[in-house]
């Protein structure tokens, strides 16, 4: 199994609102056919390659959880956006034993976490290209700066897969950065009785001597972080929202008792989010509850989020997991310190859901968490928490609070049309918190540049906005 520690990077300090989207990646020459092998990410400096668009990852493989050995090929479509005479790509996978670009094999050579790729002949500047890469051996998890367990983690009977912000590189090859969508097909074999559960819709399943095929594909475009094919012994179930939405989940038998509740609720809960943020952004939904103790919490991985035991809050946990597929899955992060755009959003849909049904009110949500003067919440700064604070309580709570702070600033009726156009205008694209901030005065009509001053720039707790 392969471990891996990433370096922690330095934290970027200054306040954001006016910055450029990302800083220019380091290592592009003007003139050079050498695709930069950054995005210049502040939070993740090494994630993310430059010269190329992916549009499409068709990721095969077969796994055995008896050996955890997995032989696997991705076949990458991309569009070089400068001449390349050689590009890079995320991989902390097992071994490679072959690349081609558009089926001439190609040299490559690894460093660290990335793949790098020199083609027969260069890739001109607007023309599609593939890349394949075949590589075989015992992918593993890896931690982040906070310590947290992301990537492919092995489990009893299978595999629990979960990529933020960087855990997609342990199992696929990519241009791993959330700038960089694309549609995605899985086609992973498993041994008959186990089962493979992708992103998207489960285009076949097939069994030949023992082993069984599952393709899924993922029409809309997808961030390679919210990638997964968890893989266990499951129950699967089918059906559809009232809005004709197709659901398929899939339960750890061991789970599937206390599971059921939340998975229940799931048609219930896209369609009041429907209502308020506009329509479900993808052709499918669902649930993985799978058991994977030692990863602690749950991610949103596209159309089918995924939990590696049941919540003690299962119906609050999976509102605000349902909740990303409009918030950070369709409408995505540019840069990593925008995350409260995610995580903020998210948890204040839990609140509505609660408020919907007559559990404690958003007022009442946000109160709890206005009365304490606990240093520690007040003292990161949502426009910037840093790599270690991306998960902790304030980019979920008080970036919740933020939210609420501005519905009742600028009234319901203009409050719920601002997260409406926020998602129709970024629709499977990447977006700011200067974005947000500009969307939200354009439709309220107000200055609003000292309220996300105090809430969103400024450390400690607002007291007047
Ligand atoms: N985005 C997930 C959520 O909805 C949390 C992911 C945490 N990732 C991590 N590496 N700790 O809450
Ligand atoms: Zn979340």
């Amino acid at each position: 199994m392969t471990l891996r520690t990433p370096a922690v990077s330095a934290l970027m300090a200054a306040a954001l609102v006016a910055g450029p989207a990302l800083a220019a990646p380091a290592t592009a020459a003007p003139g050079s056919t050498v695709g930069a092998d950054s995005l210049g990410d502040p939070y993740f400096p090494r994630q993310g390659n430059g010269g190329y668009d992916v549009r499409h990852y068709d990721i095969a493989f077969t796994y055995d959880p008896g050996t955890r050995q997995m032989t696997a090929t991705a076949t990458i479509t991309a569009v070089a956006t400068q001449d390349l005479s050689r590009f890079s790509l995320d991989f902390m996978g097992p071994t490679v034993s072959a690349v081609t670009v558009n089926a001439v094999a190609a040299t490559f050579s690894r460093d660290d976490d990335k793949l790098f790729v020199t083609p027969k002949s260069l890739l001109r500047d607007g023309r599609t290209f593939t890349v394949a890469i075949s590589y075989a051996g015992e992918p593993g998890p890896m931690y982040d700066p906070d310590g947290s367990i992301e990537g492919w983690v092995p489990t009893d009977d299978g595999a629990f897969v979960v990529g933020e912000p960087q855990g997609s590189a342990t199992w696929f090859p990519g241009n791993n950065h959330p700038t960089d969508k694309a549609t995605f097909t899985f086609r992973a074999t498993v041994p008959d009785g186990t089962t493979a559960v992708g992103n998207g819709t489960l285009a076949s399943q097939s069994t030949h001597s023992g082993w069984t095929t599952f393709v899924w594909e993922s029409r809309e475009p997808m961030a390679t972080y919210l990638a997964t094919v968890t893989i266990g012994k499951f129950v699967v179930s089918e059906s559809t929202t009232a809005g004709g939405v197709p659901v398929y989940t899939a339960v750890d038998p061991r789970l599937a008792k206390r599971a059921a509740p939340m998975l229940a609720e799931i048609p219930d809960i896209v369609g009041f989010f429907s209502t308020v943020f506009g329509p479900y952004p993808f052709s499918s939904t669902g649930a993985v509850v799978d058991y994977a103790p030692e990863v602690g919490y749950a991610l949103e991985t596209q159309t089918r989020p995924v939990f590696c035991d049941v919540p003690s809050d299962a119906i609050g946990t999976i509102a605000h997991e349902l909740a990303h597929m409009w918030f950070g899955d369709s409408v995505s992060l540019t840069r990593w310190s925008d995350i409260w755009l995610n995580e903020g959003f998210a948890t204040y849909a839990e609140w509505l859901w609660s408020e919907h049904t007559g559990g404690p009110t958003a007022q009442k949500l946000f109160e709890r968490r206005y009365a304490p003067d606990k240093k520690p919440f007040w003292d990161v700064l949502l426009a910037d928490p840093g790599v270690l604070d991306m998960f902790s309580y304030p980019p979920y709570d008080r970036g919740a609070m933020t939210l609420h702070a501005l519905r009742v600033k600028v009234g319901d009726e203009v409050f719920f049309r601002i997260l409406k156009e926020w998602a129709r205008s970024y629709r499977f694209g990447n977006a700011t918190s200067a974005d947000f901030i500009r969307l939200a005065e354009r439709e309220s009509q107000q200055t609003l540049g000292p309220f996300f001053d105090a809430w969103l720039y400024r450390t400690g707790k607002p007291t007047s906005w």
